[in-house]
């Protein structure tokens, strides 16, 4: 499954799902570009093992752990168009390319600034027109479950959705906002890598991925911390009876390693828990491990996004041969001990 004779490149590693990708190749002896911008990211002096020994090679270009990890701090548009000066570096062959950089931003973006979001347009035709210049050995593109057809997670009729619901060549449906749209173009862009350059290439689709250094910005999180205050009423944002498939970081890096060893095609696997969630029950589950009971009330004027989406995961059981192993009762208990020292430092 691991590939580490060649340096791997991380786009987007100082993020959410980069940074816990980055610490797992780390203990898999991968050596390590990361290249971000920082727009949302971490710097890695907050986070990366070996942070003490760090040299800048060149402006914003920094070398950990002896060469180990090298942090190209920029934008992956400039990278990708070898427009960054990387001083004596030059840039190795990779072996395993994992493509995470993208404006993501949680509801609020996604609804309140698509043309911000469409930005992953050019992120992405940029990656790809590198990426069979240079032909590293294997890339894995994040999409999302964003790419699915809306009409499939409305309030009435909303069904497990399986890879098979986006057809290329058939039925697409309407993605949810640029967001989508942008991830559904760059599952394209992966294939046709693979079809018309041979390039190894494979993507996953990730559900509602969450996890203890999550943002605040992102609603199990915040709702976390609201338990951890033991705030009641305990809000939740809409009505709280739109739904998500919830799946711990952990189990997603797991995931996108296993799809990236077993597909070579640009096809998508799912990335989920397959259970369907609603916010109240999000809500009610922090309120039972915090050991309270508030009444769960909506905030309306909110933006909720589409009405229920989760995975079907026969594929990704049949492809990975593994499912997710972290519960949802232990995985939201993660998370409420880390609200509890985030409330414990004043946020
Ligand atoms: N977290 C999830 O549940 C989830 C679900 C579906 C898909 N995804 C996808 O996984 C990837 C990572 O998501 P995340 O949750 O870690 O998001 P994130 O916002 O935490 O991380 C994205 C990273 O990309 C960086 N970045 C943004 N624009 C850049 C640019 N132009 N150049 C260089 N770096 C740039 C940001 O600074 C940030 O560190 C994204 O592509 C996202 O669409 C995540």
């Amino acid at each position: 499954m691991f590939n580490n004779s060649n340096p791997a490149l991380v786009t987007g590693g100082c993020g959410f799902v980069g940074r816990h990708l980055t610490r797992r190749l780390l203990k898999e002896g991968y050596q390590l570009w990361i290249v971000d911008d920082l727009s949302i990211g971490l710097h890695p002096d907050e986070w990366l093992p070996g942070n003490d020994k760090r040299k800048e090679i060149a402006a914003g270009v920094f070398e950990y752990d002896d060469g180990g990890v090298i942090f190209v701090h920029g934008d992956a548009r400039d990278f990708f168009s070898s427009r960054i000066d990387l001083g004596t570096l030059e840039e190795p062959a990779f072996g395993d390319v994992f493509h995470f950089a993208a404006v993501v931003g949680g509801r609020l973006t996604i609804d309140g600034n698509p043309l911000a979001v469409a930005i992953d347009l050019a992120l992405d035709a940029l990656c790809f027109n590198w990426a069979v210049q240079k032909t590293p050995e294997r890339l894995l593109y994040a999409s999302s479950s964003a790419a699915y057809p809306v009409d499939l997670q409305g309030e009435d009729g909303a069904v497990a959705l399986k890879e098979s619901d986006i057809e290329f060549g058939g039925r697409l449906g309407q993605p949810d906002m640029t967001y989508g749209w942008s991830k559904l173009t760059g599952e394209y862009l992966a294939r046709i890598a693979h079809q018309h350059y041979g390039l190894h290439t494979a993507c996953v689709r990730p559900f509602s991925g969450y996890g203890e250094e999550q943002d605040l910005t992102y609603p199990v999180p915040s709702i976390a911390l609201r338990a951890a205050k033991r705030e009641a009423p305990l809000t939740v944002w809409g009505s709280g009876l739109q739904g998500r498939d919830f799946v711990h970081i952990d189990d997603c890096i797991e995931a996108a390693l296993r799809v990236l060893a077993a597909v070579n095609d640009g096809s998508a696997v799912n990335i989920g828990s397959g259970k369907l969630i609603n916010f109240r029950e999000v809500a009610r589950l922090f309120a039972t491990l915090e050991g309270y009971e508030p009444e769960i009330k909506p905030v309306e004027d909110k933006p909720v996004g589409v009405h229920s989406r989760y995975a079907d995961i026969s594929h990704m059981k049949e492809v990975l041969d593994w499912e997710p192993t972290i519960s949802i009762e232990e995985g939201f208990g993660r998370v409420l001990r880390v609200a509890h020292e985030r409330k414990a430092q004043g946020l």
